[in-house]
C-alpha cells in the first residue's frame, strides 16, 4: 500500500520504519525539512499538554475540520515502539482499540494492525469514542513512572 506519514517526531518515524520494512510505499512530510534532519531524538515519552477531553477529543477535531477524511483514531495508547511491533511484550497478548465513523476504513486499519502483530483488537465505535482512550494518557504517565519502562500496555480481560 502506499502511505503518507505527517510529521517526523518519534511516532512518525517508528510508524514510517516499520511500513517501508513491510514492503509498503511511504512518504513522509515535514514542517521543515533543515530543522528536522538537524533534530535530536528525545530520549523519552514527549508529553504533549492534555488539552481536549471529557465532551471532546482530538479525533473527533480531525474528523471535524477534514469532513471528507475517513479518521480512525488508534495505537495512542501504548509507547510508539509497541505500536509497531506488539509481539515484543507477552506475546502481543494485550489490546488496541479503534475509533472511526467509517467501517470500512476501520476494517482497512484493522487489517494495518494484525500485519503489525495485533490480536486483541477493539472496535469501540464511532470516533466520539476516542474521547475514552484519549483520556488514558494520565494513567499511562503514572504507569510510566512508576514501572520506569515504557513497554507495557493494556490489556482487557473478558
Ligand atoms: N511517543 C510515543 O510513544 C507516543 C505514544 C502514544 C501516543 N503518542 C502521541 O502521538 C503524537 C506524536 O508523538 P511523538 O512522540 O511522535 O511526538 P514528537 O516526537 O514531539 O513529534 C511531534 C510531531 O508532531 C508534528 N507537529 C508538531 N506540531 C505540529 C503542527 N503545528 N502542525 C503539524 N505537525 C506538527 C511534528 O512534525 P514535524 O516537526 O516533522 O513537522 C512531529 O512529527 C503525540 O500526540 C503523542 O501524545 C506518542
Amino acid at each position: 500500500m502506499r502511505f503518507g506519514i505527517l510529521g517526523t517526531g518519534v511516532v512518525g518515524k517508528t510508524i514510517a520504519a516499520r511500513l517501508d520494512g513491510m514492503g509498503h510505499e511511504v512518504m513522509v512530510g515535514t514542517r521543515n525539512p533543515e530543522e528536522t534532519t538537524s533534530r535530536a531524538e528525545p530520549d523519552a515519552y514527549g508529553n504533549p499538554p492534555f488539552s481536549v477531553s471529557n465532551t471532546d477529543s482530538l479525533g473527533e477535531q480531525t474528523q471535524r475540520k477534514f469532513p471528507e477524511a475517513k479518521v480512525v483514531k488508534t495505537l495512542h495508547t501504548m509507547n510508539a515502539h509497541l505500536m509497531v511491533d506488539p509481539t515484543q511484550l507477552a506475546g502481543a497478548d494485550h489490546t488496541v482499540f479503534v475509533s472511526g465513523d467509517g467501517a470500512e476504513a476501520k476494517a482497512k486499519v484493522t487489517e494495518l494492525l494484525q500485519s503489525f502483530g495485533w490480536t486483541d483488537i477493539i472496535d469501540l465505535g464511532d470516533i466520539t469514542t476516542a474521547r475514552g482512550t484519549e483520556m488514558l494518557l494520565p494513567i499511562w504517565l503514572r504507569l510510566f513512572g512508576a514501572l520506569q519502562k515504557p513497554v507495557f500496555n493494556f490489556k482487557i480481560v473478558r
